[in-house]
């Protein structure tokens, strides 16, 4: 109702609601008045299929009290809860009150669990079934839909079961990127490397970091267009979790893999972001969660 830019429709709902049980009583009375007739036959005078007649009696008592209690108890049902337009009801009851309470409800009871872990260290954290059990939970609520559900990500998503880092993976690192999120940020680079050519003998040599196929030739042309990319992914370019920036040494590529993959990446530059989870998600929950993404890396090794 609140969705109206004025009260019309609020009287109007619940104009009709009370028209309607003043005109209940009302018919009540009338039919209740009505005296019985007193000919012979008592019948209202109308004949169906020849001989089938309708006979004048009252209405029984029991039903007409019942008529009555309906009545009183819808007066009294909308006198204690919303019904009647935007009247909100004596009780105050409304269905986010009665959501809020049990969301409170539930955030109480688990409080001293959740205190239990927060005194605990991460890796302890992590080997706690119960916990555990919690973390797989929240993640799979709010999390799996980008990482998915085994964690380990697709194209765009990095993958959180490897020990492959963009922001790094202690968990004070991990807590960070889940409370305030992350935006990963490569501008073009394009202009700083030169031509096309450039640009594709620059992919080749990117392509030797991580030993995978590449034409060495254009890799050896390439070398020197590197240092546009040395201030970000570092000289060695083994990347800098400070900046986001990915390890170009190793075969996980969270953007594609190959020559043309790399070569968009350089013309074109990527804007990634994490969302921060800190409006949906107790620090409570986080540290729990911490601890479940920490895990994935850090498996005992009885579990392998
Ligand atoms: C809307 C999609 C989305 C959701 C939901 C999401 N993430 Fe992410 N997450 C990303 C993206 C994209 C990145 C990579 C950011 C970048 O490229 O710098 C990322 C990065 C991360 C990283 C850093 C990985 C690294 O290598 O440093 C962690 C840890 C992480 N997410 C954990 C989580 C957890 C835990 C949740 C659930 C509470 C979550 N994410 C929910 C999209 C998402
Ligand atoms: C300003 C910092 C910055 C500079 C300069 C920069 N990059 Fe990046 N690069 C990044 C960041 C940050 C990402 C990760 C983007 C993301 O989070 O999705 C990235 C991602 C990449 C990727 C994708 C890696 C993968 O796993 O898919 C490649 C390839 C790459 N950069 C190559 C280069 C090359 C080649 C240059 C030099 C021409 C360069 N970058 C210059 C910051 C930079």
């Amino acid at each position: 109702m609140s969705d109206f830019i004025n009260n019309f429709w609020s009287v109007y709902v619940a104009g009709i609601t009370l028209a309607g049980i003043v005109g209940c009583l009302v018919l009540l009375v009338i039919t209740a008045r009505k005296k019985v007739v007193s000919d012979e036959e008592n019948t209202t005078g109308h004949v169906w299929d020849e001989d089938l007649r309708e006979l004048n009696n009252p209405m029984p008592r029991w039903w007409v009290w019942m008529f009555v209690i309906t009545i009183i108890f819808g007066l009294l049902y909308l006198t204690a809860y919303p019904g009647l337009g935007t009247y909100a009801g004596k009780l105050q009851w409304s269905q986010v009150g009665a959501y809020e309470a049990e969301v409170e409800k539930a955030k109480a009871e688990l409080e001293p669990l959740y205190a239990r872990f927060t005194a605990m260290s991460t890796e302890d954290v992590s080997k706690d079934n119960q916990a555990m059990a919690i973390g797989e939970r929240l993640f799979m609520n709010n999390c799996a839909q980008c990482h998915g559900s085994d964690a380990r990500g697709s194209k765009g998503f990095p993958n959180l079961a490897d020990s492959d880092w963009l922001h790094g993976g202690a968990p004070e690192n991990i807590k960070q990127t889940i409370t305030q999120g992350r935006i990963g940020m490569m501008p073009p680079q394009a202009e700083a490397v030169g031509s096309p050519d450039d640009v594709r003998n620059l992919a080749h040599y990117v392509l030797s970091l991580s030993g995978s196929p590449h034409d060495s030739l254009k890799a050896s042309l390439g070398k020197s267009k590197f240092t546009a990319c040395a201030a970000c992914h570092g000289m060695d370019g083994k990347g800098n979790t400070m900046l986001g920036a990915p390890n170009l040494t190793d075969d996980i590529w969270l953007h594609g893999w190959g020559e043309q993959a790399i070569v968009d990446m350089i013309n074109n530059g990527k804007m990634n972001e994490m969302p921060a989870q800190d409006k949906k998600l107790t620090p409570a929950q986080i540290d729990v969660l911490t601890a479940y993404v920490w895990g994935l890396s850090h498996k005992p090794a009885a579990a392998n």
